[in-house]
């Protein structure tokens, strides 16, 4: 095996933590523990570093126990884990791919509704996804009138910042709940009856929301949880399931995020409230429905590789799909005491980008094999 770069192209906080080994919650080292076996070296930088001119530019790589910047030559594929906010940087990494790099899991920021859109062009699916609009007022009346609970949550929102919840409390009567504050840690309760209180119109305004039936989601210990699935392709090149971990909100709080207080659990644990189900047939479904967002998403997105779905449970077990995100955060694993998991999440992209190479490698065969040799 031919030793090459694989780039991991990151955010400006993480490539700022490199030198000092302080990388917070990214663990770096397992890329390079990965790479090792698969024959590669890793070097991170940002898409600001890519120079569409020269071959070579300047990335961090790992000499000894430290990164050190070197000059490196423009890696043939490269692993995104940075996310672009503005349009000018999701061209500038679209142009990777005419530089003839193989840019995999670009995916960014695309809205929870357009993802809810594309995913329910899929009849098999559509019974796991809540129904979902734009919330405009006469859709959130509408989906009022047609559920006794509701989500609203940014379309681009993360880690459950400015989620709230509307509760029909009797006949024509509503509560919504709604956080308030730095980072939404407190949190204000509205009655309304016949319009919608202006506080959310204000919202409304200031963001795109969209209006969501609240899943009646499977409690433990009287709170609601759900999972943290991460999918993706391997060195195999096909998508399979990596881990799966349970998060359970706050006492009191509707979301399970972990940034809001959710704390992690194990699956198994989770379903010993519900002895009645058969733990591994839950599980076999929840799979089964990951796998297929991932295939059906990537229709869409041919170069993803790396996803943490949101995967909710009912009562009965049957899963519901809360979110797709593009770019994972792993360490719920390393919380949960999932370390297996948690390296594999590391391990797996950097088996899909041999995968990519070789893969490249065989249509286009080298320039150093003679001519007429085959
Ligand atoms: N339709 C829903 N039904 C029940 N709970 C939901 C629903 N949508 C969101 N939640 C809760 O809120 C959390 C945050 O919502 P999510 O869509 O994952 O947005 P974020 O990007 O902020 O994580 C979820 O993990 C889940 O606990
Ligand atoms: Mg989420």
């Amino acid at each position: 095996m031919k030793q090459s770069y694989v780039g991991i192209m990151v955010n400006q906080s993480l490539y700022r933590k490199l030198p000092s080994g302080r990388t917070g919650y990214e663990a770096p080292a397992l890329y390079e523990e990965a790479a090792e076996q698969y024959g590669l070296i890793p070097c991170y930088f940002r898409l600001t570093d890519i120079p569409f001119r020269n071959r070579t530019m300047r990335a961090y790589v790992r000499k000894g126990n430290r990164y050190r910047k070197e000059t490196v030559e423009v890696p043939k594929v490269i692993h995104n884990r940075a996310i672009f906010f503005d349009k000018r940087s999701v061209r500038k990494a679209a142009l990777l791919g005419q530089a003839g790099s193989m840019l995999f899991n670009g995916w960014n920021r695309y809205g929870k509704l357009t993802v809810h859109n594309w995913l329910s062009n899929d009849e098999s699916l559509k019974p796991h996804l809540p129904e979902s609009r734009l919330a405009t007022v006469k859709n959130i009346w509408q989906m009022l009138r047609t559920h006794d609970s509701l989500i609203l949550k940014p379309d681009n929102s993360s880690v459950g910042i400015g989620v709230m919840k509307a509760e029909l409390i009797k006949q024509s009567v509503w509560e919504l709940l709604m956080p308030v504050g730095r980072f939404g840690k407190g949190r204000i309760r509205l009655v309304f009856g016949s319009a919608l209180p202006r506080r959310l119109l204000a919202r409304l305004r200031a963001k795109r929301y969209l209006v969501q039936q609240r899943i009646p989601l499977a409690l433990y210990d009287g709170r609601p949880f759900d999972l943290r699935v991460s999918v993706q392709r391997d060195e195999s090149g096909d998508w399979q399931i990596t881990g799966i971990i349970g998060k359970v909100a706050r006492r009191g709080a509707f979301v399970t995020n972990v940034a809001q207080g959710g704390k992690v659990m194990s699956l198994e644990t989770l379903l010993s409230s519900y002895p009645q189900l058969d733990a591994e047939a839950v599980k076999a479904n929840i799979e089964t429905l990951a796998l297929r967002v991932a295939e059906h998403l990537s229709i869409r997105l041919p170069m993803a590789a790396d996803l943490g779905l949101d995967i909710g449970l009912r009562e009965d077990g049957f899963p519901m799909l809360i979110e797709c995100n593009g770019r994972d955060q792993r360490y719920s694993f390393r919380e949960g005491g999932m370390l297996e998991e948690w390296k594999a999440t590391y391990r797996n992209p950097i088996g899909f980008a041999r995968f990519l190479l070789d893969s490249a490698e065989r249509l286009a065969p080298s320039d150093e094999e003679e001519p007429g040799e085959r």
